[in-house]
């Protein structure tokens, strides 16, 4: 089977998650994937909540399938060496090192167009060349709150929240894939390779991109009707009094209402399992669809009553409709209010815990949730390729040991076993 980037080699210069998982997704997509670790310990993640005694943690296997591992000490000559053999052969060098790292190695952007003009360097840092805060070193949560979704997520009598979700980490990741795989296009029409970065702050920034919308919108307006604070005795400060938009001068957090322009909320149904998750689901009250909304409900009354039937008439007590609702749902399990929507034609969704997830059959069944073969570390689940193609499957691979390939990988680069046996005596490998 042919695959989408066959014949694509991967200087993988990753570590924690970020780069790793942009490398783990060429890999996945049929590149040939190199990771260069450091001697001795290799991406610090290994040893990150192992959750079996001396086997790599499930963090780094699930970021690294689909590689090689090289170990090498890159400040070495011999490792420099090695370096620039690598560079020389490859097509894409990905890294998500501290700010100026690449060049204290000594292979700064002119260096490597100097060993190879097709080479596209691919990075992922906390902030964008040229920001004021270029030099800071970024992690997840950090760029959270960079990049906006911190302080719009959560509820209003709360801290700012981060999300669960790796907006910081492996979302720059795929965007810089994006940059990665239309450099490669450009590639193809000039011949040349080229510099693509991706900072973590834009990534995030560009999934909030509707509460850059919102403040302008605040701006304007001095409201935003379709917030739970614009709900007249809805939201409290924490002394208790009523809030408004009187005093907010920037998109608040707004619990689980509704982000881009169709009002929603977080609806108690009755548990299905066990635990918290169980009993949730996301109701939406898209305009188009009130009609079947008050079916559903058995309030076709709402149907025609102008304080109902426009977004405008409702948008005062969303609140109370959704608690309404609610009280429809109190004998339906969350899967059962999700059918029970969908005869309507209406989008509603379980909350669906991990455990749900990994189990799910219909996830297996596409490949979403794929178990991994592992003869070292036991099988482990791991999250497949989300996007799926009619003429490709990814083939889904175990994580390497620590240099699993460092000998094989030396060879093909034509060091002779003298060579090889030298690096080894000098703790290059
Ligand atoms: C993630 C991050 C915060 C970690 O910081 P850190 O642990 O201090 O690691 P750095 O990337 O700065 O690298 C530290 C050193 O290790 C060295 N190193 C890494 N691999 C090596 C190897 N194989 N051989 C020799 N040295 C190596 C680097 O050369 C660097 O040395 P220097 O500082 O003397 O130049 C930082 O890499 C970062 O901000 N990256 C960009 C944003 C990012 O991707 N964040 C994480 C998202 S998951």
């Amino acid at each position: 089977m042919t695959k989408p980037l066959e014949g694509i080699n991967v200087l993988d210069m990753t570590h924690v998650q970020a780069g790793p998982a942009c490398t783990q997704m060429m890999g996945f997509l049929g590149a040939k994937v190199i990771k260069i670790e450091r001697r001795g310990s290799g991406d610090m993640t290994r040893g990150w909540l192992q959750d079996r005694p001396g086997v790599d943690s499930l963090y780094f296997t699930m970021f690294n399938g689909n590689k090689r591992s090289i170990e090498l000490d890159m400040k070495s000559p011999q490792g420099k060496d090695v370096l620039t053999k690598l560079v020389k052969q490859s097509d894409v060098l990905v890294e998500n090192f501290g700010p100026g790292v690449l060049d204290r190695l000594g292979f700064s952007w002119a260096k490597i167009q100097e060993l190879n003009p097709r080479m596209i360097v691919a990075s992922v840092k906390g902030y964008a060349e040229g920001h004021a805060n270029e030099h800071l070193k970024v992690y997840e949560n950090v760029a959270q709150c960079s990049g906006g979704a911190a302080a719009t997520t959560g509820f209003w009598d709360g801290p700012p929240t981060v999300s669960g979700a790796a907006l910081g980490d492996t979302n720059s990741g795929m965007h810089l894939l994006i940059g990665i795989l239309a450099a490669l296009r450009m590639r193809d029409l000039t011949g040349k390779g080229q510099k693509v970065a991706v900072a973590m702050q834009d990534a995030v920034l560009n999934l909030c991109r509707i509460k850059l919308r919102d403040q302008q919108r605040l701006e304007r307006n001095g409201i935003l009707a379709e917030y739970p604070q614009a709900q007249p005795n809805f939201c409290f400060d924490k002394d208790g009094k009523p809030m408004t938009f009187d005093n907010i001068d920037s998109v608040p957090r707004g619990g689980n209402a509704g982000g881009g322009g169709q009002p929603g909320w977080m609806l108690k149904c009755k548990p299905a399992h066990s635990g918290d998750n169980d009993c949730y689901v996301y109701f939406t009250i898209a305009a188009n669809m009130w009609p079947q909304i008050c079916d559903m409900i058995d309030k076709p009354e709402w149907k025609d009553d102008p304080a109902y039937n426009t977004f405008e008439g409702r948008v005062d007590k969303l609140m109370d409709i959704f608690a309404f609702i609610e009280t429809k749902f109190t004998d339906k399990d969350k899967f059962e209010v999700t059918n029970w929507a969908a005869e309507y034609g209406i989008p509603c969704g379980p909350v669906m815990s991990m455990k749900d997830l990994a189990v799910d059959p219909s996830l297996r069944k596409v490949g979403t949730v794929v178990e991994v073969t592992d003869e070292v570390r036991g099988n482990y689940l791991t999250v497949g390729a989300p996007f799926k193609f009619s003429d490709f499957k990814p083939e889904i691979t175990r994580a390497p040991l620590l240099g699993e390939h460092s000998v094989e990988i030396l060879k093909e680069l034509g060091y002779s076993d003298a060579e090889v046996q030298s690096m080894k005596d000098n703790a290059v490998i």
